[in-house]
């Protein structure tokens, strides 16, 4: 087993690294939590069928009365409407305040089954247990859930640390390809803004079967990375936007595809391989940096670039708003594994990418 823990004053918990973890959630979350009786799951559509049989056996074996809750699988359950619902099923469960709630998922359920653990009766004690790499690596790790509004993705949400994350990597095994290389982009984005070392470990290995037979080490690294950060700035005022590093562009290529068209790991990879370009352009970047993290992501089938029209850069960056700042900070790279926040003037950034805008 690898242990990780985040120590945040008065908010420290555990991530529980470990192949077959899943059959032993009760055991786990019992020591983690030993005043809960009931136990809220909150699964999708997808993910039940596949673990939430093994999930509340245990869960039952070490006491708890646990019952799933399924959303639909996909970002459009991260609605209001949704959230309200489970409100209602929790409170009809019989939850109190030393109950606890699990988000058993990806991201959607992670982000949504937290703020729900975040808003019922002012907080209850939750647990992640993340199924795709995206959300192992990312987003069951650090506090962050919301939910989706008419106005954008995430507008509506809370710092909201877990009390134990438990990661097993065989849930991988049946994640498809696709998703996998989703969260791959995120754990090579951990290599580029953080440890050359990993970033090189990672392209040794250009295929799924290889990063498999390494994958607990790969979690552990990006979890290890992440909670460092999150450490050093739990409420993203400075350190944090570093995770960002493809993301402002990513978010262009997302808007522009309608969120349908290009995966969050797809916009991503290609955003990482623009900042990587823009950055050599700034003279922030050294000039071999935008080919290696090509090579990088392109040896896993991962897309390397995207376009979309200047008007999807402007309302990306936020040009388009009145009233909105002048400047915006991109995460660039100043060498493999480092990365500098780099404040320019949004009109000096529309222009450069404009320059760019058949090659990126
Ligand atoms: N996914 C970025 C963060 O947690 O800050």
């Amino acid at each position: 087993m690898k242990t990780l823990t985040v120590a945040l004053p008065g908010r420290e918990y555990d991530i529980l690294i470990q192949r077959g973890l899943l059959s032993q959630a009760g055991e786990r979350i019992r020591a983690a939590l030993p005043r809960a009786r009931k136990l809220a799951v909150v699964t999708d559509s997808h993910v039940e069928p596949l673990y939430g049989k093994t999930v509340l056996d245990s869960l039952a074996a070490s006491g708890f009365e646990a019952r799933l809750f399924s959303v639909p699988a996909g970002e459009a359950s991260k609605n209001p409407s949704q959230l309200a619902q489970l409100w209602e099923d929790f409170m009809d469960f019989g939850l109190t305040r030393t109950d606890a709630v699990a988000a058993l998922g990806g991201g959607v359920v992670g982000d949504l089954a937290g703020f729900a653990a975040a808003t019922i009766l002012r907080g209850v004690p939750f647990v992640q247990i993340p199924t795709t790499l995206l959300a192992q690596v990312d987003s069951s790790v650090g506090g962050k859930v919301a939910i989706d509004l008419k106005a954008g993705k995430n507008l509506a949400g809370a710092f909201y640390q877990p009390k134990l994350v438990l990661m097993d990597p065989e849930v991988l095994n049946t994640l498809a390809l696709p998703q996998f290389m989703d969260g791959m982009s995120e754990v090579i984005k951990y290599g580029c803004i953080w440890d050359a070392g990993f970033f090189d470990f990672l392209t040794a290995r250009p295929s799924k079967p290889e990063l498999m037979a390494d994958i607990e080490r790969i979690l552990y690294t990006c979890c290890d990375i992440k909670r460092q950060v999150v450490m050093e700035d739990e409420l993203d005022t400075g350190l944090r936007m570093i995770l960002n590093f493809g993301h402002t562009l990513g978010h262009a290529y997302e808007l522009a595809g309608r969120y349908t068209q290009w995966s969050h790991g797809e916009a991503v990879a290609a955003g990482m391989c623009a900042a990587a370009k823009l950055g050599a352009a700034l003279g922030v970047t050294p000039g071999d940096v935008p080919g290696r993290i090509e090579a990088a992501l392109g040896a896993l089938g991962q897309v390397t670039g995207l376009s979309c029209s200047m008007e999807e850069y402007a309302a990306a960056i936020g040009l388009d708003k009145k009233g909105a700042g002048a400047d915006i900070t991109l995460i660039l790279l100043d060498k493999i594994g480092h990365a500098v926040p780099h404040t320019l003037p949004k009109a000096e950034l529309l222009r450069l990418l404009e320059s760019f805008h058949n090659v990126l």
